[in-house]
């Protein structure tokens, strides 16, 4: 039998063979700030599709230029399948094995490639495959089709938008057609394996709107090939067995708890153990927004039924090693994270637990209460889960789980629906109230800045852009040893603190203001870019590092002049903020001064 290391050792080495550049499976925290966490091989490799040369810049991770090829086993994380788990094939965390072409190889070698490796290198016979039957805007893939005839498949199935054509993640980015390999289960039953995509097309907006018919294709200059191929499901098939679980890295390291007659929840443990160790060996950590809501979710998921399986606390954290003794040499990364891992494990069930059997007592009183009127079921349950959420913190998830155990009929995705609203609805008027408390009546906060009304929020963007024209200019006449202490800007003025050991003097003060205004009068574009917080760094981005970044930052730059991280609002032009003046000088500690100034008129 074919052991999975030996599955992801083969896959890259067949592609190695074939030109493609071995590439490691980037962070489950993305680049790309329009998701949470990498759903998919592609992810760190969108922008080689269409912004990026991969002939010419530096791949971080392997310090040189990737070219037109790459493969990969790269770590996912979808919460799509979040319901289905504890069935015989979904995952919340899972690897996925891609090869991808940037300009270079097209349907031909993808399609012979994906043949070749299927039927010979693990030995699967094809049971179908499928290519886009077309639509309005794009023609059927009749070029897909002729390739797989040519190589002997020919029950060749058309589908549609909806399942055969890819993309784009997030908020824009490639797509295009797919071709997907269907092959045959231990159990007789037709599964997709690969999903070969080509990337002809840079999509405007998202998949939603795409599907509405409310976003515009172009095509790429130069299309590319991204192809995904689920792995855990890819050994289940080659392995022959019953479910994913029933594969030999799960069985290695949670053989024992999968026995367990209640299936369900053993099948939750492994597979939310084994996520909560990749995201926190990542960085992620438990909280109540994003991707640490995410983690916090699956988390306490995982204590609920690992409790109900009779796990202890200290079974759970000796099994964080045994998921890294297994994947630590495929993911150098989860070994060097161990102790993280354990304490962030230790802290959240500790949290939890404290709550956790109030939650489940409450749990019991509100859901007699609810099933006694089917009619208003759902929106009664959906305020429960969301004060059993706010209350003891138990995750909308194992509230769910415990009415499905309870064997009460209903509609388990209209719930999570109307819990999710609930919770978007408290976390706007959350977000607001903490507005509200740096004072002042009808706050506007926007980015950085804070207003009462929108003649005061235009006033205090001009300030905010003399903020970084000041900040630039002090470092180019006092020296590079300046550096922020913090920033505050009301509709009145600027204030601006920075390191300096002695008062400025009456010289510094108006060279500084002159360069601000020549500046100024250049009416430079102010311009702002998303990147890695690293990557902004690394570009000599100005930080203020009392801050602590999220991974994604904003960078704005200001014409040739300056450029720093920020979350806005900035003016478009340097013209529209005015005069700049400094109106007072004074120290605020030992080697820290404080400038005020004020933008006119
Ligand atoms: N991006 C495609 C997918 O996620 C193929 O890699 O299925």
């Amino acid at each position: 039998m074919m052991t999975s290391n030996e599955i992801r050792i083969k896959f890259l080495e067949f592609f190695k063979a074939h030109g493609h550049t071995i590439v490691p499976s980037s962070s489950l925290i993305p680049d790309d700030p329009s998701v949470l966490l990498t759903t998919a091989g592609m992810q760190q490799f969108k922008p080689y599709y269409a912004e990026l040369d991969p002939t010419t810049t530096v791949h971080p991770s392997i310090g040189q230029p990737i070219g037109r090829s790459a493969a990969s086993v790269q770590k996912c994380f979808r919460t799509s399948d979040i319901d289905e788990v504890g069935d015989a094939t979904h995952l919340t965390m899972f690897e996925m094995l891609g090869n991808f072409s940037f300009g270079g190889y097209f349907k031909k070698e993808a399609i012979s490639y994906a043949h070749e490796f299927i039927t010979k290198v693990v030995g699967l016979p094809i049971s179908y495959v499928t290519i886009f039957k077309g639509s309005d805007v794009v023609p059927k893939d009749l070029e897909s089709k002729a390739i797989w005839n040519s190589l002997g498949v020919n029950d060749v199935r058309e589908e549609g938008m909806e399942d055969v054509f890819w993309g784009p993640t997030g908020s824009k980015g490639p797509c295009g057609p797919t071709t997907e390999i269907y092959c045959k289960t231990s159990e007789g039953k037709d599964v997709e394996v690969w999903n070969i995509v080509f990337n002809e097309f840079l999509c405007s907006s998202s998949r939603e709107d795409l599907l509405a018919g409310k976003a515009q294709l172009d095509r790429l200059p130069s299309p590319g090939v991204d192809t995904g191929m689920g792995f855990e499901r890819l050994v289940t098939i080659v392995q022959k067995t019953a479910s994913i679980y029933d594969t030999d890295a799960f069985q290695t390291v949670f053989g024992d708890i999968l026995k367990n007659d209640n299936k369900k929840s053993a099948r939750i443990v492994a597979d939310h153990l084994r996520s909560t160790v990749f995201l926190l060996a990542d960085g992620v950590t438990p909280s109540n927004k994003d991707r640490g809501y995410i983690l916090r979710r699956i988390m306490r998921r995982l204590v609920v039924h690992s409790q109900k399986l009779g796990l202890s606390k200290t079974d759970l954290l000796n099994r964080t090693e045994t998921v890294i003794a297994n994947y630590g040499g495929a993911y150098p990364e989860i070994v060097k994270n161990l102790s993280v891992v354990k304490d962030e494990l230790q802290k959240e069930y500790d949290k939890f637990a404290n709550t956790l059997k109030d939650g489940l007592n409450k749990f019991n009183k509100l859901f007699a209460n609810a099933k006694n009127d089917p009619a208003t079921f759902v929106d009664a349950m959906a305020k429960n889960a969301f004060d059993l959420y706010q209350s003891s913190g138990l995750p909308f998830d194992a509230t769910f789980d415990l009415l499905d155990e309870s064997g009460f009929a209903y509609d388990r995705a209209a719930l999570q629906n109307r819990a999710t609203g609930l919770m978007k609805e408290h976390q706007e008027i959350s977000k607001a109230g903490s507005a509200g408390k740096f004072g002042g009546h009808g706050l506007i906060l926007t980015g950085e800045v804070k207003a009462s009304n929108e003649e005061e929020v235009k006033k205090v963007t001009r300030m905010h852009t003399a903020t970084h024209l000041l900040h630039k200019a002090l470092r180019q006449v006092l020296g590079e040893e300046v550096h922020q202490q913090g920033s505050d800007i009301t509709p009145e003025r600027l204030r601006f603190d920075f390191t300096y050991p002695q008062k400025m003097t009456a010289e510094q003060i108006a060279a500084v203001e002159k360069i601000v205004n020549d500046e100024v009068a250049k009416d430079d574009a102010v311009t702002m870019a998303e990147m890695s917080f690293k990557q902004a760094v690394a570009e000599g981005a100005l930080a203020f590092f009392k801050n602590k970044y999220p991974e994604t930052v904003k960078v704005y730059r200001v014409g040739d002049f300056s450029k720093e991280v920020c979350g806005g609002p900035h003016v478009t032009h340097t013209l529209e903020v005015g005069t700049v003046k400094i109106v007072k000088e004074e120290a605020v500690s030992a080697g820290v001064r404080r400038i005020r100034a004020i933008v006119e008129p």
